[in-house]
């Protein structure tokens, strides 16, 4: 078979990070496009000379047209402003809802075919506005957002309870902010749920409750540090395996941002949950039984992504 295109919209840090990681892996060759000029063509010399020394295969180039995305298989955007400390997510909302429309009409005239993934923040705005521009089908449109937010989740637990990181399989759910849903009692180290550990005494109530909201943050605690914009290797490292999953057809119930219609109550809004990634895309959304407590997390969730697309649709009326 010819090999598979990976286009990448965005050739900033996260762009770039991608670009390796997709070349390594060998996932197909690669277009790196921006609207900087000589940027995404200079990474893309760059990360070419990783190849005889790393001993991968992949023609990686650098675009500031669109048209060279055409055919792409995967997609995957990063392209827009990143936070800055102090800033919220929601803070990027009018720059990036307009890169999405540039993308989105870019995407729709070039490679309706693709799977898209979208990285940029606010991140279930920026993603239902890109499938709105697009105009491309619901089920090759997702957010990447809860495969990051539980590798998080997963991280402080394994610290916490003194773990490998792959016997852990954490859970969240839920929009990406401050308000997402990380779910302890289907949160499991080697299938034994978080919650009966700490009933083990093997951790305490305070200290998950401490992890669940240092999750939360997870992202914001990054930024106070770097300074200079956000998170970049995990966040980029998120969105290849949901590409892996879409290329290989594995069938992975990964937590995405994708339009539940029906589903949680939910009307067309994209949110995260757990979703089969396979050759279709996002496949089938799973519905798992939540208590009263994690019904009411999600619900303000939820709200707050609601409340972004309203703010979407004042900026863009033709999204209303
Ligand atoms: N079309 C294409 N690329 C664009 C456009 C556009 N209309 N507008 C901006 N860009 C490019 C910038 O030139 C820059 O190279 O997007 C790139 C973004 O890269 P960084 O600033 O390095 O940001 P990064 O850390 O990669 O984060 C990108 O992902 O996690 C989110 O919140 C983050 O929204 C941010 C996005």
């Amino acid at each position: 078979a010819p090999r598979k295109k990976i286009a990448l919209i965005g050739a900033g840090m996260i762009g770039g990070t991608l670009a390796h990681l997709a070349a390594k892996k060998e996932l197909g060759d690669i277009v790196l496009f921006d609207i900087a000029e000589g940027m995404p063509q200079g990474k893309a010399l760059d990360i070419s000379q990783c190849g005889p020394v790393e001993g991968f295969d992949a023609k990686i180039t650098g675009t500031n047209d669109y048209a060279d995305i055409g055919g792409a298989d995967v997609i995957i955007v990063t392209a827009g402003v990143p936070r800055k400390p102090g800033m919220s997510r929601d803070d990027l909302l009018g720059i990036n809802l307009k890169v999405m429309k540039a993308v989105g009409e870019g995407i729709k005239a070039h490679a309706p075919d693709a799977f898209v993934i979208c990285i940029t923040n606010p991140l279930d705005a920026m993603v239902w506005a890109l499938r709105e521009f697009s105009g491309l089908p619901a089920n090759k449109v997702v957010g990447m957002a809860g495969v990051l937010d539980s590798a998080r989740f997963a991280t402080f637990l394994a610290d916490e309870f003194k773990v490998s990181v792959r016997d852990v399989n954490a859970f969240v759910l839920g929009g990406h902010g401050d308000t997402m849903v990380p779910v302890t009692s289907y949160t499991t180290i080697s299938g034994i749920p978080v919650d009966d550990l700490v009933k083990m005494g093997r951790s305490s109530r305070e200290a998950i409750d401490a992890i669940v909201k240092r999750t939360r943050g997870g992202g914001g605690e990054i930024v106070a540090l770097l300074k200079t914009g956000s998170a970049y290797y995990a966040p980029a490292t998120s969105a290849i395996a949901m590409a892996e999953a879409y290329l290989g057809d594995q069938k992975r119930i990964l937590p995405c941002a994708v339009k539940v219609d029906g589903k949680y109550g939910l009307d067309g809004l994209y949110v995260g949950v757990p979703v089969v990634i396979g050759a279709g895309g996002a496949e089938e959304v799973i519905e798992i039984a939540l208590d009263d407590e994690q019904k009411a997390n999600l619900d303000v969730s939820v709200n707050e992504v609601k409340g972004l697309l309203e703010a979407c649709k004042q900026i863009e009326p033709s999204l209303a």
